[in-house]
């Protein structure tokens, strides 16, 4: 997926999770969703209905997400279920630190030692 491609804008630094983000800090974070839809929409052969997801995927029902604060019905269904699978996959991340890791380092720490490059 590609609902965070805006994120590529993000210091890196904000987006480590074990970091303690500030409130101006969060400003660059709530930009992700339209820096990627900005990115995407006008690319030749990408599905409209995908770049209004990548736009719309932290909105919530309840209208307590970003970047517009929509509601409801305001919410496109395509990013409601990119949305879900967003959460999944963080809710997943917190049970599986090593998920996400590069291979190589992943392999590493579960044998319980560090993992060395091999070049
Ligand atoms: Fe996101």
């Amino acid at each position: 997926m590609c609902h965070d491609f805006g994120e590529m804008h993000t210091d890196p630094h904000i987006l480590d999770q074990s970091h303690q983000i500030t409130a101006d800090e969060r400003r660059f974070v709530h930009a992700h969703p339209l820096t990627g839809y900005l990115l995407l929409k006008d690319l030749k052969g990408f599905p409209p209905s995908a770049a209004k997801a990548v736009l719309q995927h932290h909105e919530r029902l309840d209208g307590s997400g970003y970047p517009h604060g929509l509601r409801g019905e305001q919410v496109d269904k395509l990013a409601r279920i990119v949305a879900a699978a967003d959460v999944t996959e963080a809710v997943l991340r917190r049970l599986d630190p090593m998920r996400g890791k590069p291979r190589r380092s992943r392999r590493g720490q579960e044998r319980g030692r560090r993992s060395r490059p091999f070049y």
